[in-house]
């Protein structure tokens, strides 16, 4: 595992610029496939006794670069790049889960996630509790027979509740369960879960990573620390009748989990991220030190001036001296607390449209983790769909606005919102 620190990692690391060409950029390998010496040397390729590229769909050398340099970030032992976030975490429960098991995870999950684990896998058999985990033995309490997975967002979105992530890996390592960490939001600048006991970690590299909102992608990183052979995981103990009866703890040990994950869940779910896209987000995980803390920096600052506004009720920033979660902050994100900003809005629900529609410089949108500043109603527009409780459950309030704080000057962004608070009928200001 390499000793140099974030910055270095981030730039150089699994870019080995011999063997790529003298190629001081990492290069595009813009190929679906990659041509066999003869048969059996495909035949190794294929029975792992040889390593190498077979199609893209299952690796592909400039994804290969990107997922060791997550890996490196993360502190894992190896990581798969998805096409997007939400199929890192697709394909991650799908890799783990069969029909029955069930699945103990945060209550307050980005929407698609919420809804991919309350509506669309009980269609399949796996079903979810939610709980808080911060609350004391949450996890434990909900865990039953049939768990196997923890499911959590280590600042959630838009709750941005700062999760006790040593307390719940704790008790999922006592109940023999893995722990898997969106760690979207808080980038691995800012927090590595795995340092604090976390067993897999996912991204959604269309945030922070890439950072300029052009390309989706997503990551599964490896702490390499879970026991497969606990008992409790059958799929990495028995031959694999998908993989011509491989016995994964045998064959891989502790890599078990991510191999499957490449060779049986990119190649039957098929979610591979384009090498072009791969690209795209090196070039942005490159600065990712120095944005993600002007992002911190700025949101700081707008949180601070929002407190002072007359329209605004509240303000939630992990940063604040007012926030719930701000001792947790100092645990876990002390080189800050990422761009996400929420407030509230004396007028409610009708007032946080009309500012929502009215910003200039926040562009209204379902996206976060942009360099341009971003801001959304979520009751009115991402999660409309969800029903009032589910919406409580997720931490979105009627009133609440979400602004992703992007790195332009801080003086425009309040004139921006300053002059949209203007187009808020009087009468909703008390
Ligand atoms: C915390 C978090 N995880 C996962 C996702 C899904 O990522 P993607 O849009 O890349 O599928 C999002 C999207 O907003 C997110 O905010």
């Amino acid at each position: 595992m390499s000793t140099q620190k974030f910055a270095t990692n981030a730039l150089h690391a699994g870019h080995d610029v011999k063997s790529n060409g003298g190629t001081r950029a990492v290069p595009i390998y813009q190929s679906t496939s990659y041509v066999f010496n003869n048969s059996d040397h495909a035949a190794n390729l294929f029975n792992l006794s040889e390593p190498g590229f077979i199609y893209t769909r299952i690796n592909n050398p400039t994804n290969d670069i990107l997922e060791k340099r997550l890996a490196a970030l993360e502190g894992g032992i190896a990581a798969v790049v998805t096409a997007s976030g939400t199929s890192a975490i697709a394909t991650t429960l799908l890799t783990l889960l069969r029909a029955g098991d069930h699945i103990v995870a945060s209550k307050s999950l980005y929407g698609g996630t919420f809804n991919l684990l309350n509506v669309t896998l009980p269609r399949l058999g796996i079903t979810t509790t939610f709980v808080d985990p911060n609350e004391d033995d949450s996890i434990s309490n909900a865990v039953q027979q049939n768990t196997r997975a923890v499911f959590i967002e280590s600042l959630g979105n838009p709750k941005l509740d700062v999760l006790d992530i040593e307390s719940i890996a704790n008790q999922a390592k006592a109940n023999k369960i893995p722990l898997i960490v969106d760690n979207t939001v808080a980038t691995p600048y800012l927090l590595n879960p795995i340092t604090f006991g976390a067993n897999i970690v996912i991204h959604s590299l269309t945030k922070y990573i890439n950072g300029n909102g052009t390309a989706l992608g997503g990551a599964i990183i490896d702490a390499g620390n879970f026991d497969w052979t606990n008992g409790k995981y059958p799929e990495f103990t028995e031959p694999s009748a998908g993989y011509h009866g491989l016995v994964y703890s045998e064959a891989l040990e502790n890599a078990a989990f991510i191999a499957k994950v490449r060779i049986e869940g990119l190649r039957d779910f098929g979610a591979a991220l384009s090498p072009f896209n791969a690209f795209q987000i090196i070039q942005g995980l490159e600065t990712l030190e120095i944005r993600i803390k002007k992002h911190s920096e700025n949101a700081l600052k707008i949180a601070e001036w929002l407190q002072n506004q007359e329209e605004v009720s509240w303000v939630n920033y992990p940063g604040l001296q007012s926030s719930d979660y701000f001792e947790l902050a100092r645990k876990y994100l002390p080189e800050g607390q990422s761009g996400l900003v929420t407030f509230g809005l004396k007028g409610g629900f009708d007032a946080a449209k009309v500012i929502a529609d009215n910003t200039q410089l926040f562009s209204l949108l379902a996206n976060i983790g942009d360099t341009k500043s971003l801001i959304i109603h979520p009751a009115s527009t991402t999660h409309q769909q969800l029903s009032d409780e589910n919406q409580e459950t997720t931490g979105v309030t009627k009133d609440l606005i979400r602004l992703s704080v992007g790195l332009e000057d801080f003086e425009d962004l309040t004139a921006d919102l300053k002059q949209a608070f203007a187009f808020v009928p009087k009468r909703n200001l008390v």
